[in-house]
């Protein structure tokens, strides 16, 4: 390991997180009450630019009279280029003691999150703040990822960043307008074979964006999340992507839709064929360390040291998640 020590961002379940324009009050009461991790009620681009001052009123009564049980309860502000940020930041942290989190979109450089940091740090003095705010840098634009590593160091309040796959398709100017989905355009064509056949392997054109931001922060100790998946009419698809990122290290997954929640949280809680096998392979290191033994053979594959860091990150994720307490809030009405 390296001697510089890397702390780890404030731990949280974060498997599903529910985006809810906070324009539309009449879904808030469903999201406390779902089974998403976190929620986050939104200022920016879900809300028409004639609704923004009421959507803000809207999320301030919302963090003041709704029982948002355990979840983690995010705001996602206006961008820093619009006049409507400074007041989404002001009026909601001035008077929602409740919120956990500020969503902070289209970050492009560290700058960003240090201007965020140094308002809210004024309004938490000011206001005798007990519960400190934790930012996530939504990381969309070709900007933000050219500066991921700076970002991921910007400031003690990060916990966590997303990868907003639709803003950052429209800033490298991808083509497609579907979110999160693949593209037959994105494949690559195989050799003809014996028999001039080829075969079209369609490829996931987000994938070097995701491991960039991935990277990015674990190289930091902040949670990588995945972005939108924007037909909610394609189960299969969703779990295709949510797996994906999950196989890469992801922590969890933006859901757009109540009935991708359930499938979030459970592509993002490992299996329990997962689990087994991990603790296979710590019996077997255990066993070979007592023979004295640094690599040993499970299941026709070598095995050593490495494996024992992959298998207890695994079960700790597991078990936080098992020991995690429900995030719904309570039953209401
Ligand atoms: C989210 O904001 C996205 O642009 O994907
Ligand atoms: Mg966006």
């Amino acid at each position: 390991m390296s001697f510089t020590i890397i702390e780890q961002a404030t731990p949280r379940l974060h498997r599903s997180e529910l985006a809810v324009p906070g324009s539309k009050p009449h879904l808030f009461e469903k999201a406390a009450r779902s089974a998403a991790d976190a929620v986050f009620l939104d200022c920016e681009d879900a809300v028409a630019p004639d609704d923004k001052e009421q959507a803000r009123r809207n999320i301030v009564a919302a963090l003041n009279d709704i029982d948002w049980g355990r979840k983690t309860v995010m705001v996602r502000i206006n961008g820093l280029d619009t006049h409507y940020m400074y007041r989404d930041v002001i009026d909601i942290v001035e008077a929602c003691p409740r919120l956990d989190m500020i969503l902070i979109p289209k970050v492009g450089v560290a700058a960003d999150v240090y201007a965020v940091d140094m308002l809210v740090t004024q309004i938490e003095t000011a206001k005798r703040r007990s519960k400190r705010i934790g930012f996530e840098a939504l990381i969309e634009t070709a900007l933000g990822m050219t500066n991921v590593e700076a970002i991921a160091q910007s400031s003690k309040r990060l916990e966590s960043m997303s990868f907003g796959i639709a803003d950052f398709a429209a800033s490298t100017r991808a083509r497609t307008t579907s979110i999160g989905g693949v593209h037959p355009d994105s494949a690559v064509l195989s050799d003809p074979d014996a028999n001039d056949q080829r075969q079209v392997f369609w490829t996931d054109p987000w994938h070097s964006a995701q491991a960039r931001m991935l990277v990015a922060c674990r190289a930091y100790g902040l949670r990588p999340v995945d972005g939108p998946f924007g037909n909610f009419t394609d189960p299969d698809g969703f779990v295709s992507a949510a797996r994906r990122a999950a196989v890469l290290g992801y922590e969890g997954k933006w859901v757009i839709h109540p009935s991708q929640i359930e499938l979030a949280n459970r592509v993002y809680t490992p299996s329990d064929a997962e689990v087994t096998q991990a603790r296979r392979i710590l019996e077997a290191m255990a066993q070979a360390r007592q023979q004295g033994l640094g690599a040993v053979s499970l299941d026709g594959r070598l095995i050593d040291t490495v494996n024992i860091r992959m298998a207890e990150s695994l079960i700790a994720k597991a078990d936080t998640i098992a020991l995690a307490p429900s995030p719904a809030g309570r039953a209401v009405g």
